[in-house]
């Protein structure tokens, strides 16, 4: 009797497996076995009295209908979603290649916005947006729906304790006033100004110059993260570590903290009860974690004893005619207890503005140098524009290494501005950013977000996207940033290089004139040539470092020479923008390096980026997941 069906039931499974169609379609006869093999009934009722059927033909059948069924997920969800595992294997190929291109290609498939599922055993579940109107309604409109959040601040507590980056709430708000406050102040600008002009001209210049006399090429990335660093210790602790300077020495502090950083990174991608049991049995990475967070306690340490050692030698008119660094200013306040900060907390405070300020100013630089390389034409016209300011000086005479930009300058060089925006539009320092959903919410495109989800919002997928730049989005086209000659600032939720709301970037106004500084200065003098075949990637970091450097020769800009005599003899290109200077600048609300008013952060926002994504076009309503 079994000999008899099995036969005709065994080629219908077969059947089935060999048509997709009859195992998708509403095909009566396929549809209702496998209604009944995915629910169990056959193979409790029937398979027991069926031994001849073969267990594998069955197994296969399930897998097969898996496949399918999640394949067609593709569609619906932007990537295949599996039983157990979920999109982990996408996520898997996608970590092997570019994984920012990766990312863009999925959002441009889903219209900005799709939900990554991990394996159903992991809390790996996230929403990911690159559309406009999300990002302004978690940067801005509901912020305080949208912290850091305590997945993210448990990861990367033991570096960055409870400074800036890390703190939500009040802790993050008194930070973040109090150095709103030290940023545009007069003082700390002038301070800033002062040291990067050492840097770049007793430093930086004598460092490419020694590689134009030796003809070897050099890392410009690592000269780059050198110049940073430094810039970025006197600004947060007033110490000058000295990582840039000849020879390009290995200095301690600078090794640790960068160890520390990469090992903090790595607990992002590792599952939190492996990386919490290896710290506690100081194992592998987590030991050599420890021992760098004591590298750089150690340093800190040190640098907050010696200070207070100094203030309190010092009468207050004495320390307030020398020190304007963010230690010092937050070592002369005091808590809600009106107790002065602890040491630790003085410790994460200038720790955090390390990691904020260190790499992301020179991996932009750095991707920018490379882009130049690539289109010539616009070095050129930064040349033209830097030549053009100068020769408006009374006495434009060429000084060599001497020569030096004043502030006032830089902030006319708008063309290099656009070109900067450019750089970081396509390559921002910070590729993905993360935020956390306090409770229930649902985005503008429709997206519903739980309480606990983890939003991912993909800054470098914004900058590909042809429904905010266009068609030509992948082009390096400064010019998309000028106005009848002038810079114009786009909204920061169509460009997050920095963030927007009330965490834009506190530093944005000094990176600019760091970038156009350092950027004006090297051009002026030298050209850099990147290494041919020098292949060019980005790493998978918190900050979009070039996989493999920027090997590249520094040889004397000819081009540079010959435009400096040009405007010699022209007498400068001053007219022209003197014209344009006056039209109509006051819709640009940008904040000014050069503006003098302290604002609180509140202000902050209002003045940031005059368009709203409203005013930007984006995709249609019914987008998203
Ligand atoms: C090209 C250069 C820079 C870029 C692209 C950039 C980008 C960003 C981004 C995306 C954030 C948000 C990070 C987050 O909350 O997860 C941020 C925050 C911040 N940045 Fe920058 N940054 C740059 C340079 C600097 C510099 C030079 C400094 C300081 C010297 C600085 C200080 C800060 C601080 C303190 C925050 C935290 C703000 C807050 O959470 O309230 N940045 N920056």
């Amino acid at each position: 009797m079994n000999y008899y069906y099995s036969i005709p039931l065994h080629s219908n499974i077969m059947t089935n497996l060999s048509t997709t169609t009859n195992l998708t379609s509403s095909s009566s006869s396929s549809s209702s076995l496998f209604g009944e093999l995915v629910t169990g009934n056959f193979l409790v009722r029937d398979l027991l009295f069926l031994p001849e059927i073969q267990m594998v033909e069955i197994f296969l059948a399930v897998v097969v209908f898996l496949i399918i069924h999640s394949l067609r997920q593709r569609k619906r969800q932007g990537l295949p979603n599996w039983p157990f595992v979920g999109m982990l294997p996408s996520l898997i190929s996608g970590l092997r290649g570019d994984m920012y291109e990766w990312i863009s290609n999925v959002l441009r498939r889903q219209n900005g916005t799709f939900t990554f599922r991990g394996p159903w055993f992991t809390n790996l579940k996230c929403v990911v947006t690159s559309d406009p109107r999300n990002l302004e309604y978690l940067l801005k409109t509901n912020f305080s729906n949208f912290p850091k959040g305590e997945y993210f601040r448990n990861t990367v507590r033991d570096l960055l304790g409870d400074g800036i980056f890390n703190a939500d709430d009040k802790i993050w708000q008194r930070q973040r006033k109090t150095a709103s406050l030290e940023f545009h102040s007069a003082k700390f600008r002038q301070m800033t100004t002062e040291s990067l002009l050492e840097l770049v001209h007793a430093r930086l210049l004598p460092v490419l110059d020694d590689a134009v006399n030796q003809s070897v090429p050099i890392d410009l990335q690592d000269i780059l993260l050198r110049l940073t660093f430094d810039n970025v210790c006197m600004i947060a602790f007033g110490v000058d570590p000295g990582c840039l300077s000849p020879g390009l020495p290995e200095i301690p502090f600078a090794r640790a903290f960068e160890a520390a950083t990469e090992a903090t990174i790595t607990r992002f991608v590792t599952p939190t009860l492996i990386w919490k049991a290896m710290r506690f049995l100081n194992l592998g990475i987590e030991g050599k974690l420890k021992k760098s967070i004591e590298g750089v306690d150690e340093f800190a340490e040190e640098v907050i004893r010696a200070r207070k050692k100094e203030l309190s030698l010092e009468s207050s008119d004495d320390i307030n005619k020398q020190r304007t660094d963010l230690l010092t200013v937050f070592m002369g306040l005091k808590d809600e207890q009106e107790q002065p900060f602890s040491d630790k907390f003085l410790r994460d405070i200038c720790v955090n503005f390390i990691l904020a300020g260190r790499d992301t100013s020179s991996v932009a630089l750095s991707w920018f140098f490379w882009l130049l390389n690539q289109n010539p034409q616009v070095e050129h016209k930064i040349l033209a524009e830097i030549c053009g300011i100068i020769s408006e000086r009374e006495d434009n005479r060429e000084k060599g290494n001497d020569f030096v930009l004043r502030p006032e300058e830089v902030k006319k060089m708008e063309y290099l501005q656009a070109a900067l925006s450019e750089a970081l539009r396509l390559y921002p320092s910070v590729p993905v950013d993360h935020k956390e959903v306090l409770e229930d919410d649902k985005f503008p495109n429709g997206t519903v977000v739980k309480k606990g989800t983890k939003v991912v919002y993909a800054i470098y997928a914004m900058g590909r996207m042809e429904e905010i730049w266009g068609k030509d989005c992948r082009e390096f086209k400064p010019e998309r940033w000028l106005k009848d000659g002038r810079f114009m600032s786009e909204s920061a939720y169509k460009f997050t290089a920095f963030n927007g709301g009330p965490r834009l970037c506190l530093g944005k106004d000094f990176a600019y004139y760091q970038m156009k500084f350092a950027a004006a200065s090297i051009l002026y003098r030298h050209r850099v040539v990147v290494v041919e075949n020098h292949p060019v990637a980005p790493k998978l970091a918190l900050t979009m470092y070039m996989k493999y450097g920027l090997k590249a020769a520094s040889v004397k800009n000819q081009v540079g020479a010959a435009r400096r005599k040009e405007n010699r003899n022209v007498g400068g290109g001053a007219t022209g923008r003197k014209k344009q200077a006056s039209a109509g600048l006051a819709s640009q609300k940008e904040n000014s390096w050069e503006e003098e008013a302290a604002l609180d952060w509140e202000e902050e926002v209002a003045l940031e980026g005059a368009a709203t994504a409203d005013q930007i076009r984006f995709w249609p309503a019914a987008g998203g997941g």
